[in-house]
């Protein structure tokens, strides 16, 4: 059973899944949306993301009503997140500032640089470490001397999708290394985006692929489905 579906039987969320297949047309998967978001006992709808290439990925995300997005990905709420006036916090940077917030590490006035600009983790990863009003830069492909620009960060956001390219010379000694990335080497390993060993030489606090941010990507996800129904009731 996928990992979000046993997260709603545990946390007793009604869920529905649709395993398409991949030659569904971008009608039907519009129209399946539709009727989700005019089902009463559907607070959150979540479309798994990559799409096939036939479908527009934009348009699929544009046509959830907004107070069932609780990815938190359609323009409003998008938008919301850059004022800072929001409902759904995006999971991946929502479960990565809880694991913050728990450890006791303050964000405030500390450099956070963030590897990695998508809109699933980098862009949003941004504004709410910009909130909590941390610092923030943002790296990605085109950086010069990534390295150097790493090596300033206090908080150190891994969010590109390339196995172990964030090394613990990169690494500020005493620096909190949060590591988002999940790639399957050729022996079917699973590894971050961070180099664990070397990376934890240097860090106060580390997160672990598997096991760090995964989970509570999924944990945030039930926590905006709760919220959209409480908002729902008032
Ligand atoms: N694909 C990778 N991460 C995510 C996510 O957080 N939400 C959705 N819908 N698709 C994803």
């Amino acid at each position: 059973m996928n990992a979000k579906k046993k997260a709603c039987e545990e946390t007793g969320i009604y869920s529905e899944e649709y395993a398409l297949s991949g030659d569904t047309t971008q009608e039907a998967l519009l129209a399946l949306v539709k009727t989700l978001n005019e089902k009463d006992d559907i607070d959150g709808i979540l479309v798994q993301l990559p799409l096939p290439k036939h479908i527009d990925e934009d348009a699929v995300i544009n046509a959830i009503t907004p107070n069932k997005d609780v990815d938190a990905f359609h323009p409003v709420n998008v938008g919301r997140i850059m004022t800072g006036n929001y409902d759904f916090a995006p999971c991946t940077p929502a479960g990565i500032m809880e694991l913050i917030a728990e450890s006791g590490i303050d964000i405030a006035g500390k450099e956070c640089v963030i590897i990695g600009r998508s809109n699933i983790v980098g862009k949003p990863m941004s504004m709410l470490l910009l909130h909590k009003h941390g610092t923030v830069t943002i790296c990605h492909s085109k950086t010069q001397n990534l390295a150097e620009v790493v090596r300033r960060g206090d908080i150190v956001v891994a969010a590109v999708g390339r196995p172990q390219m964030i090394t613990g010379d990169m690494i500020k000694e005493g620096a909190v290394v949060i590591d988002v990335g999940i790639n399957r080497l050729a022996d079917k390993t699973l590894v971050g985006d961070a180099d664990f060993e070397s990376c934890a030489e240097k860090a106060s606090a580390i997160t672990p692929v598997p096991g760090g941010v995964g989970p509570m990507t999924i944990a945030m996800l039930m926590k905006n489905t709760v919220k959209s129904a409480a908002l729902k009731q008032r």
